[in-house]
């Protein structure tokens, strides 16, 4: 069962490379650091039910480590549409990000990168237009746009998961740890507390024509090909991809975008970066 994703394929999102103006762009960010305090030297996580059920305690990382922070947006989070299905009809006044790195869209989570605090949760979701898979409601919007246009491409696609609460990763990793041992399961699935579906800013998508149900053969898949030309456009990265194992610490996931929002998807596109520690110019996080 093992090599699940192994023999995914994926193209990347590379694309021309204006260097002078990504350095530009890091300097700044660089300049807008959120200091990182410090973690607890673990944390036990219990799990509740999610995806998978499986009970699991999972331990996350020592102190050493330390939050991500990659500045703020660039631009104020969007207040969601109330005309736009799915939005929040009357969407509550907006309280201020508790003081966590994943406040901003441009937070970068892998594995040296935990999010602070572990079980940080995003404040606005807002769901996917038509269904129940919530994202932070800039990414929901996002969301909505790109899916609407994929449809309209010939690509339809239906997003399978977003925002995921560090009670459900804890769910989740163990469930494939389970399944396929703890090192496989690390090359596939976030431990609770370094996923990006924990900043609800990533989106799992599937076809939608009954192509392909299932993550492996999704690389293979026209909407594969079409994310990796247009997920930019809507604000969106594929955010690993081939060939970036050691990097990002993850085998593809040709169906996982992230959201960045469109100014940051474009610049990252015309960079030719291929992760996003590539584009910041952060180290490369192949394990724990
Ligand atoms: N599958 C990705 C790495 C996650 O679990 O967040
Ligand atoms: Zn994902």
């Amino acid at each position: 069962m093992p090599t699940r994703a192994r023999h995914l394929a994926r193209r990347g999102a590379a694309l021309p490379q204006p260097r002078a103006r990504r350095r530009a762009v890091v300097l700044l960010l660089a300049a807008a650091l959120v200091p990182a305090t410090a973690l607890p030297a673990t944390a036990v996580a219990r799990t509740v039910s999610a995806e998978p059920a499986v009970a699991q305690t999972v331990t996350a990382a020592g102190p050493e480590h330390r939050a991500v922070a990659l500045g703020t947006p660039r631009r104020p989070v969007a207040i969601p549409d109330p005309s736009r299905a799915g939005s929040l009809v009357a969407p509550p006044p907006r309280a201020p990000e508790p003081a966590v790195t994943a406040a901003g869209t441009l937070v970068v989570v892998n594995k040296q990168r935990p999010l602070e605090p572990l079980d940080y949760a995003p404040h606005h979701l807002g769901a996917v237009a038509g269904t129940d898979v919530e994202l932070r409601e800039d990414a929901a919007a996002a969301a909505d746009r790109l899916l609407a246009d994929a449809e309209r491409a010939g690509v339809p696609m239906l997003p399978r998961s977003g925002f995921r609460s560090y009670e459900t990763q804890v769910a989740t990793y163990a469930h494939w740890e389970d399944v396929l041992g703890s090192a496989e399961a690390d090359v596939q699935s976030a431990r609770p507390g370094y996923s990006e579906h924990q900043t609800g800013l990533a989106l799992d998508v599937l076809p939608a024509d009954g192509t392909c149900q299932a993550f492996g053969c999704f690389g293979d898949t026209p909407q594969a090909a079409w994310l990796a030309e247009h997920a930019p456009d809507y604000g969106f990265v594929v955010r690993y991809q081939d060939g970036q194992e050691d990097v990002t610490g993850y085998t593809a996931e040709p169906w996982h975008l992230r959201y960045v929002g469109a100014a940051t998807a474009a610049d990252v596109a015309a960079s030719g970066a291929r992760s996003l520690e590539e584009y910041f110019g952060l180290p490369a996080a192949p394990t724990y």
